[in-house]
């Protein structure tokens, strides 16, 4: 059921597309019986997924989470300064809402109050987002929608009618192909107006090392995030996986210019999944396919940005050129 529920002074959306297990079930079904496997990335982010998603972006090699808070410390109120007064602030993917702190404390500094819509697929991250930003800014109006993108996206026209700054922070651009990614920005653009902006994080094609690190770390917090996938399968849908007899591996593919994530059958299995009343059989070394994540070149983002329809207000980029911000309005 939609909804709207008022709990510690703000107000949260809730859709029915975020809470609905019967889509998770008929997408593991799909993937895990499709030749080559593969499992959509929209369900790493249950409230395991989220927490361990938080602990990556804390890690020595992820430096995309780095980059984007050097380059937003650096330019914040540079990014807001043209907003007209009384804008609010929108971001898809909010998570933590760490990051965004930083524009926060810019608007708020600049037109003395707002109104904040986190748009996110995690319950958890919403409320606990919304209520460590609601206790530490007084001036500060959330309203939370609990969504995917496009139900999300519906949401905010409705709620939202002045001038808004829309977020897109952590490169989760990367995570559609790039016909997809053209396709959502498209979407975005449609619900908005002359005066609104739209930020977009980037991340940028570079050497191999780099990344492939980034996405396989020496702790394994990346792995045990892509293996949650198969943690809830067996906590959600009764699942049998054993967890130890699959891998995560990291590629990179230069010419592609992504990132592949995969989990890796290391033995001959079958795996029961009593949900869907369901025997996945897998070989040594076969392996499900779990998310791209692209990596754009300047001109790459160019030519992305107006495909959509938008035009490129200005771009930053951290000191080591490893990751963008792209300030973004409508052609
Ligand atoms: N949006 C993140 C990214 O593309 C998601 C992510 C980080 C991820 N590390 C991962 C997804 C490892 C799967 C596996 O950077």
């Amino acid at each position: 059921m939609s909804g709207i529920q008022v709990a510690d002074g703000f107000r949260l959306i809730t859709t029915e597309v975020a809470s609905e297990q019967a889509a998770f079930a008929r997408d593991v079904k799909a993937g895990l019986t499709a030749f080559p496997k593969y499992l959509s990335c929209r369900y790493f982010y249950d409230a395991k997924g989220s927490a361990l998603f938080e602990a990556i972006c804390e890690l020595p090699e992820y430096y995309l989470t780095r980059s984007e808070r050097a380059i937003l410390e650096r330019y914040a109120r540079e990014m807001v300064a043209e907003m007209p007064e009384e804008s609010a602030l929108v971001e898809f993917g909010s998570g933590s809402a760490v990051k965004t702190r930083l524009l926060i404390e810019a608007l708020l500094k600049q037109q003395g109050s707002l109104l904040f819509v986190p748009v996110d697929i995690s319950k958890p991250a919403l409320e606990d987002s919304s209520r460590g930003l609601l206790a530490d800014y007084q001036d500060l109006e959330v309203l939370g929608v609990w969504a995917e993108y496009q139900e999300g996206l519906e949401r905010v026209r409705e709620i939202v009618s002045g001038p808004k700054l829309i977020l897109w922070l952590g490169s989760s651009v990367g995570n559609f192909d790039r016909e997809e990614a053209a396709q959502f920005l498209k979407q975005v653009r449609e619900g908005m107006d002359g005066e609104d902006r739209f930020l977009m994080g980037v991340d940028l094609r570079k050497d191999r090392g780099v990344l492939e690190a980034a996405y396989d770390d020496a702790q394994g917090v990346t792995a045990e995030f892509n293996l949650n996938l198969l943690d809830r399968i067996n906590r959600e849908l009764g699942g049998w996986f054993e967890l130890e007899r699959f891998k995560h591996r990291a590629v990179y593919d230069e010419v592609e210019g992504r990132m592949e994530m995969y989990l890796v059958s290391t033995s001959d299995q079958t795996v029961r999944i009593d949900g869907l009343d369901l025997d996945v059989p897998f070989d040594t070394g076969e392996a499900i396919f779990t998310e791209p994540s692209y990596k754009y070149s300047v001109e790459e983002i160019e030519t992305l940005v107006h495909r959509a329809g938008f035009e490129q207000v200005r771009q930053w980029l951290d000191e080591d050129r490893r990751f963008s911000l792209n300030l973004l309005k409508v052609l």
